[in-house]
């Protein structure tokens, strides 16, 4: 099969003064002072019910940048057979045509939407303009290229042939519809999770976070420009509970997508064991969770390595990045350079609003986790076996703001070293030179997450122990690097344990559970 090899997009600058940076200022004050209302959209409907919900942005949460539709559930009932009635004609489309549909979303988001999808993400989930190119442009162009070509890698996989047998293996779509279920935090996962199962030809029901919503519009529009036929993939807010229960209740149901949180996704999976004899097909059940992602310096590590690791997989994008290190350990000998290294590069980040380009933290997400941050750091505060070492203030009078926090505890099992926080919030804990071993033994029991992990070692032996050692304990490891920032092609990202079911993000792995195959065998 001949298709455009992928290619990672290349990350633009946005240097003061460079056209990218003027196009990214016009559109997001042109987005900041409009209005948008999103409908939901079923087949070629946009659906308006009027029961709505407001849109604000987190790093100022008076200023109102749209209203969403909200579904009942019959609106989930016609979503569902809007979906099922598309399906024939896109699972029997050509894969050809398929591909030149997400290609050409690809083509899209790198050419004419890219300052408008970065500036909505900027917006509508505060992101550094850095961070959104990563995500909302980087990152799902890339997802968007390389399922194309790992799928015709999955469709050229053939099985053996004689000459008067012929042997074919056909990659099917499931049988029903798929529901993608996306986060806040990224708007390439937002974009991955149902373009990946409608590529293999699947028809999809949608509901993106309700914090993401602004952004999900305009990725709605993108594909819909792209050529991708109405009724494919269908956008629904609302009840989260409603809707799940809604689409979960359907015969039709063929497989869930989704990153979230663990307890929905439990919850997900055990309403599929309650309604298992109703579908006509098993389930796929896919999902990335929760993560309580670590750093582990061994005393041969570079400080500034480690510092710098923690500065970064910690706090950018204010550490709500399923990735982002939260718990940390140090061996006291490194300690104290670790620690002065830390401050200076933590003094050195400027905190704001996201339109300003300098700011390289911005506000939480929402009110909720805004609230759950402040008590943990207020009790962290208060403990005799924790200390508030930097940062610890917050202020949400005009935006969800909270300064990039460091906890220092003396008790390895401290509460925000196990429980996930999803903030800018990091807890680290000292160890002894001598208890490496023991302290690899933590690191691997102390939570019941797998998702990323980094050991820092200038010495191969402890970098070849802790390979080992923590050979469960991530599904995404790093050596001497920071735990966040995988890109796809290089870096398949997903993790085990409580962190998910593991099947890669944006891999031929991902892609195949999106197919149901049929064996064919001809003899002549
Ligand atoms: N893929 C992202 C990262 O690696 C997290 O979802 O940071």
């Amino acid at each position: 099969f001949h298709v455009p090899k992928a290619v990672n997009e290349p990350v633009k600058s946005y240097a003061p003064n460079s056209p990218e940076r003027a196009a990214v200022d016009a559109a997001y004050a042109a987005m900041w002072n409009s209005k948008i209302d999103v409908p939901l959209y079923i087949g070629n409907q946009e659906v308006r019910t009027g029961d709505t919900k407001t849109m604000s942005a987190p790093h100022d949460h008076k200023h109102i940048v749209g209203t969403y539709h909200q579904a009942q559930k019959s609106h989930i009932e016609d979503a569902i057979a809007t979906a099922l009635q598309a399906k024939t004609a896109w699972a029997n489309m050509a894969w050809e045509q398929r591909a030149g549909i997400f290609l050409k979303a690809a083509e899209l988001l790198a050419g004419p939407y890219r300052a408008k999808i970065n500036a909505a993400t900027m917006i509508a989930q505060s992101k550094t303009i850095y961070q959104a190119e990563i995500d909302a442009s980087c990152e799902l162009i890339d997802f968007l290229r390389f399922n194309v070509q790992y799928m015709t890698q999955i469709y050229s996989e053939q099985p053996k042939s004689t000459s008067d047998m012929w042997n074919r293996v056909e990659y099917r779509p499931l049988e029903g519809f798929v529901y993608a279920i996306t986060p806040f935090n990224f708007t390439a996962i937002a974009g991955n999770l149902p373009t990946s199962a409608a590529l293999m030809g699947n028809v999809v029901v949608w509901k993106p976070a309700a914090t993401q919503v602004y952004s999900a519009n305009l990725l709605m529009q993108i594909f819909k420009e792209a050529g991708l036929p109405n009724g494919v993939i269908n956008m629904v807010m609302g009840d989260s509970g409603m809707i799940t229960e809604t689409l979960l209740a359907s015969p039709d149901f063929a497989g869930v997508h989704f990153t979230g949180s663990t307890g929905v996704f439990n919850d997900i999976w055990a309403k599929i064991g309650t309604n298992i004899s109703k579908y006509k097909t098993y389930p796929r059940i896919v999902g990335e969770t929760g993560g309580k992602d670590f750093i582990i310096a061994h005393p041969s590590a570079n400080s500034k390595q480690v510092s710098t690791g923690i500065a970064r997989g910690a706090f950018e994008y204010q550490g709500q990045k399923c990735s982002a290190a939260s718990r940390v350990y140090v061996p006291q000998s490194l300690w104290p350079a670790v620690k002065s290294e830390l401050e200076a590069d933590l003094k050195s980040m400027k905190m704001g609003s996201p339109e300003d380009m300098s700011n390289f933290i911005t506000a939480v997400i929402s009110e909720t986790s805004f609230d759950k941050l402040a008590r943990f750091i207020d009790q962290a505060k208060k403990d005799a076996d924790a200390e508030v070492i930097i940062g610890g203030n917050y202020d949400k009078s005009k935006g969800y703001f909270i300064e990039p926090t460091v906890i220092l505890t003396t008790n390895p099992k401290y509460t925000t070293m196990e429980t996930e926080l999803f903030g800018p919030v990091v807890t680290i804990y000292v160890y002894e030179d001598a208890k490496w071993h023991e302290t690899l033994k933590l690191v691997d029991t102390t939570s019941e997450y797998a998702l990323t992990g980094a050991v820092f070692s200038q010495d191969r032996y402890a970098i070849e122990e802790a390979t080992i050692a923590l050979q469960n304990a991530a599904g995404n490891f790093y050596i001497n690097d920071k735990p966040t920032g995988a890109v796809v092609g290089m870096q398949p990202f997903g993790g085990a344990r409580g962190s998910g079911t593991n099947d890669k993000a944006g891999s031929m792995q991902n892609l195949l559970r999106w197919t149901s195959a049929r064996t064919i065998k001809e003899t002549f």
